[in-house]
């Protein structure tokens, strides 16, 4: 009775996105809006600004998207929206809008995690993953190890099929986009601060002023950050007067982001051990735009004979080709969702 093509929505944090997928993986249509401006004059997400902005511009997406792919909903397989992690007003907004549309059109509804629709972008047909220089990747095979490094996330992930995820490894402490944003606002630069800190690093020294690498060479693949932003803050203090002078502040940056990149790559050693027979290392999250940590991991990666895998940035930061990605992957299983699935805002893999 009804078509191939698959809907998804992501809204668990602050960007607001909806995507039409072909049943092979082709993207008919995306859209993405990031709720940057509503957010940065309070230095981070408010939750219910963010939920409030979803349930403005969700619906007005989900019409572009598929008026853009030229669908009616009838030729849809299925909704997906993503269910969880993520903040709660957000979730709620757009899981109820896919389980509405579902409703209303006799369409299954599929709850994804957040987190498994990142682990599979990688697998995407048709996406062009690149390689550390950039070269296009064909999709990956499974299994695979992900890094997950955005805002909210930092772990690392063996991927050994949909639905068969092993984490290795999570933050004890802060998300590392999290300690780039934290070590940024010390550095007095604005929100968010990982692409300006990014910018200010290539005009500093990483040796002058040494800063730690928390749980470098320490068995496994946990993450911790808090001691770093800690460090941050202390090397702000000592500059003369509490007042880093241009230098200092680039210095400061520097050696932030090459003890992050030194430790992630450290990281990244462990996770391939942990995992042998990995086809590649694969990196999602915002944090994976940053070129000093694509260069570190490529170079962990491919000391082990493996390639580091990094979809495009607008699929590595939140997206809804992602979700509706997972959602066909579901679909295809079987795994559907009845329309009184909770939304939850902790869900691990
Ligand atoms: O995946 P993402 O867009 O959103 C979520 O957190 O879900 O990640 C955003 C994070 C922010 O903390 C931002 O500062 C960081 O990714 N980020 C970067 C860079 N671009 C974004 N961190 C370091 N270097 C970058 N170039
Ligand atoms: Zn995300």
């Amino acid at each position: 009775k009804c078509g191939s093509a698959v809907l998804g929505l992501e809204s668990s944090c602050d960007e607001t996105a909806a995507a039409v997928l072909g049943a092979d993986g082709t993207i008919l249509a995306e859209a993405v809006l990031s709720q940057e401006a509503e957010h940065s004059p309070y230095g981070g997400v408010v939750p219910e600004i963010a939920a409030r902005a979803h349930l403005d511009y969700l619906p007005r997406l989900v019409a572009q998207v598929m008026e853009r792919a030229g669908l009616g909903y009838a030729d849809l397989a299925g909704v997906a929206a993503t269910s969880g992690p993520g903040l709660i007003g957000g979730l709620i907004v757009g899981s109820t809008l896919g389980k509405g549309i579902a409703l209303a059109h006799g369409l299954p509804f599929v709850a994804v995690n957040h987190l498994e629709a990142h682990a599979l972008t990688a697998t995407l047909p048709g996406i062009v993953a690149q390689d550390a220089r950039g070269q296009p990747m064909p999709p990956v095979r499974f299994p695979y190890l992900l890094l997950l490094l955005s805002g909210g996330h930092c772990q690392c992930v063996a991927v050994e099929g949909v639905g068969r995820y092993r984490r290795l490894g999570t933050t004890l402490d802060d998300a590392v986009g999290e300690a780039f944003d934290k070590a940024a606002k010390l550095l007095g630069l604005p929100w968010p601060g990982g692409p300006a800190l990014e910018r200010l690093a290539r005009q500093g020294d990483p040796a002058r002023i040494p800063l730690p690498r928390p749980l470098l060479g320490r068995p496994g693949c946990d993450f911790s950050w808090s001691g770093l932003k800690t460090a941050v803050a202390h090397a702000v203090a000592r500059c003369p007067g509490g007042v880093p002078s241009a230098q200092d502040r680039a210095d400061i940056a520097a050696g932030f982001q090459a003890a992050v990149a030194a430790v992630l790559a450290d990281r990244a050693r462990h996770a391939i051990a942990m995992l042998p027979d990995a086809t590649a290392l694969v990196v999602a999250g915002g944090v994976a735009a940053n070129g000093a940590v694509r260069g570190a991991l490529a170079a962990a990666a491919e000391a082990r004979g493996l390639p580091l895998v990094a979809p495009p940035v607008r699929l590595c930061t939140d997206n809804a080709v992602m979700v509706a990605w997972a959602g066909i992957e579901r679909l295809r299983l079987g795994l559907t969702d009845a329309l009184g699935h909770a939304p939850r805002p902790r869900w691990p893999l």
